[in-house]
């Protein structure tokens, strides 16, 4: 027999109907919190499917409409271009990064011809989709270069904005280059260039699929862990964002996901900045190939998604994000 003394406070109330749910709900998602990653590759009419992402292509430039409609139909602010470089115009010091008719650089001049403003572009800046080596900057004995990179890293930032990306997101973990690369973006008259810092990015294994995609998999010798963060560390998170800031990024990003999504917290309660979170290849790779093994349901997609929101992001980079209605239902 229930007494007066039960609680009356119950907080399952609230949860009873659907409609109640909804009117609740702390956190949601919409189109303006994606940006779609697409990558390219020479040649004409290919849409080329990747061993180790499941549901993502790599696409010729003639056939890059197909994608970037769809994307701007569905309301995606922002798309992130990366290249699959013909192994044979790579070399040590990544010369490609700076040919102004490279897969990047002519996949932006014929979308910003074709959609003008209509989608905002992102492209990262580093090396490893050009190098022979597979590092995002010059390598020397096994140790990346820092201010040497960084010189090779403006000349690419300049590039691509000369080419009209809108944002230029520095991946590489060099020290001090959003400083260097802004100086020099607006010495050269790109004051609204923005910078998006890949301010928290961690040595990680969950880029496997990526490399596997930009062809630097089988290449990379080593690993990244002189210039990627460790991942068991959250105070340098901090200090790392606090140097991006001052030198002077629009937009931070932590890197990975869903490992990470203390530092996603960490940093969005340290900084009033926008925070963007990359749900890498690995992940995507993961959760794709258990759903299509039928080994969990496709909703931890909308799951996963929604944790990155209630931990902070205020977007989210994900090779979902031109499928998000089939998880969504
Ligand atoms: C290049 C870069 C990487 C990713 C984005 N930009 C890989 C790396 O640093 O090795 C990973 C993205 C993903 O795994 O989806 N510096």
């Amino acid at each position: 027999m229930i007494t007066g003394k039960f609680p009356s406070l119950r907080l399952r109330r609230s949860r009873k109907n659907d409609w109640s749910r909804r009117l609740i709900e702390e956190n949601n998602l919409t189109p303006s919190d994606f940006i779609l990653p697409i990558f390219l590759i020479e040649g004409t009419n290919k849409k080329q499917s990747i061993n180790s992402m499941p549901g993502v292509y790599r696409w010729s430039i003639d056939k890059l409409s197909f994608v970037v409609d769809k994307a701007i139909k569905k309301r995606l602010p922002m798309i992130a271009l990366f290249p699959y470089t013909n192994p044979k115009k790579k070399d040590s010091t990544g010369t490609e990064a700076l040919n102004e008719n490279n897969l990047v650089c002519k996949a932006i001049r014929f979308i910003k011809k074709r959609y003008k403003n209509e989608i905002g572009i992102m492209c990262d800046v580093a090396l490893d989709p050009y190098t022979s080596h597979g590092h995002d900057g010059l390598l020397n004995k096994n140790y990346v270069l820092n201010d040497e990179t960084i010189e090779i890293l403006i000349k690419q930032s300049l590039l691509q904005a000369e080419m009209g990306c809108d944002v230029l997101a520095p991946s590489d973990m060099m020290d001090g280059r959003i400083k260097k690369i802004r100086q020099s973006l607006d010495k050269n008259g790109f004051i609204n260039t923005q910078i998006l810092s890949y301010a928290v990015k961690y040595a990680s294994s969950f880029y496997g699929p990526f490399r596997d995609a930009v062809g630097s998999k089988n290449l990379l010798k080593g690993n990244k862990k002189n210039y990627q963060m460790d991942f068991r560390n959250s105070d340098e998170a901090i200090r790392e964002v606090a140097l991006d800031i001052k030198e002077g990024a629009d937009m931070v990003m932590v890197k990975p996901g869903l490992p990470y999504l203390d530092i996603i917290k960490l940093i969005k309660d340290n900084y009033k900045i926008p925070v963007l979170a990359y749900q890498v290849s690995g992940e995507y790779s993961l959760l794709s190939n258990s759903i299509k093994k039928g080994l969990i349901d496709k909703h931890v997609v909308l799951e996963t998604l929604i944790s990155f929101k209630r931990a902070g992001a205020n977007a989210i980079i994900s090779y979902y994000a031109d499928r998000l209605e089939e998880f969504l239902k």
